[in-house]
């Protein structure tokens, strides 16, 4: 056995101290403690050394050994509190949730109240604006057979006038034909059959509503979109009328400066018939991409009932007379608000809705 060394004991104690100061974790103190002060210490070794001494000098020399070995032991003890109390202000920081910034992102970008789109809007103007001249609203069906769209209007099956209305046709496995009307026309049908069936008639109603055609969508159509259709069945009803109602119509809804005329055109529910259309609001008439060049803007049709009509519906067209126009409301939004491109109403840009609002 090695003679007791004094020497020892300090080079132990301050390599401990050393090691101690140096220790980067909480972890790496706690796994070094036998060898800092346990078993497999220099303490524990020079304790065995102790033996090598006579009794005076071994109480003396074991009462420093314990005094350097508890000084080292304190030592690491404050070195671990100190470890653990900034890993924990470390783990603090990164667990950190700062409530104030989420409150205030919050604050900062309020919930926005919602508001109609621009096609709804100008549908409830349109309205109002005939309403304001004595007719009322009615509505119809989004879904059709081929007898409502085309067949009691006077557009017999393979008559090339479908060509106009190319649509979508729906396989519901019935015999009829069922398609998504082309038009808000069939309506019509729909109002003076009830009319003729409670008799009601007279009739003075618009009915706008959503329609569908095979139409590639550009500057001024698109596949789905949405008429306002009228419908005049009185006594001693003329074109003088239709074109009062109309004109009346262009200078509550557009304004006295805009044009507007009517051209001769063919539908076969209406005789005569004609288009309607008013000067381009983008190039006012000067020609643009969006009027084609023409300076115009066809905004629907219109015309003088045709007695066929009558006839389907069983109204007698001798005592009876009356007119019917539809109008494009997405064509009059886009008119109104000077939109060059219709795409824009259907494709939910934020940037162009908030405009409406
Ligand atoms: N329904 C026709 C269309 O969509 C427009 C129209 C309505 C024409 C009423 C005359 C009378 O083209």
């Amino acid at each position: 056995m090695s003679p007791f060394d004094v020497s020892q004991v300090d080079s132990a104690e301050s390599s401990a101290l050393e090691q101690i100061n140096a220790a980067a974790s909480v972890d790496a103190l706690r796994e070094s403690e036998n060898e800092m002060v346990g078993k497999r210490s220099p303490f524990a070794t020079l304790q065995k050394t102790l033996g090598s001494l006579g009794p005076e000098e071994r109480k003396e020399a074991g009462a420093l050994l314990q005094a350097s070995r508890q000084r080292v032991a304190e030592a690491r003890e404050s070195r671990l509190v100190e470890l653990s109390q900034s890993e924990r202000a470390q783990q603090l920081e990164v667990d950190r949730m700062d409530l104030a910034d989420v409150v205030s992102s919050r604050a900062s970008a309020p919930l926005r109240a919602g508001h109609s789109g621009l096609v709804a809007s100008t549908q409830r103007q349109l309205e109002d604006v005939f309403v304001g001249m004595g007719f009322t609203v009615a509505d119809g069906p989004e879904v059709e057979t081929d007898w409502y769209n085309f067949e009691a209007l006077n557009i017999p099956p393979a008559h090339p006038a479908r060509g106009m209305w190319d649509t979508f046709y729906l396989d519901v496995g019935e015999p009829e034909t069922v398609l998504l009307r082309t038009h808000t026309s069939p309506t019509q049908i729909h109002l003076m059959e009830n009319a003729v069936a409670a008799g009601t008639l007279p009739i003075h109603a618009v009915m706008p509503g959503r329609c569908f055609r095979r139409d590639t969508p550009d500057a001024r159509h698109l596949a789905v979109f949405h008429q306002i259709e009228g419908l005049v069945v009185d006594r001693g009803i003329s074109f003088a009328d239709l074109a009062g109602v109309i004109e009346t119509f262009t200078r509550a809804y557009f304004g006295p400066d805009i044009d507007s005329r009517l051209r001769p055109a063919f539908f076969p529910f209406t005789e005569p018939s004609a288009e309607f259309e008013i000067t381009c609001t983008i190039c006012r008439g000067e020609g643009c991409r969006t009027c084609s060049l023409s300076g115009w803007v066809e905004l629907g049709g219109c015309g003088m009932l045709d007695p066929a009509v009558f006839e389907a519906v069983g109204i007698d067209s001798e005592q009876w007379s009356g007119f019917a126009f539809g109008f494009g409301i997405d064509r009059c939004a886009q008119m109104r608000h000077a939109v060059s491109d219709m795409r824009a109403l259907s494709e939910n840009d934020l940037r162009f809705i908030r405009q409406f609002s």
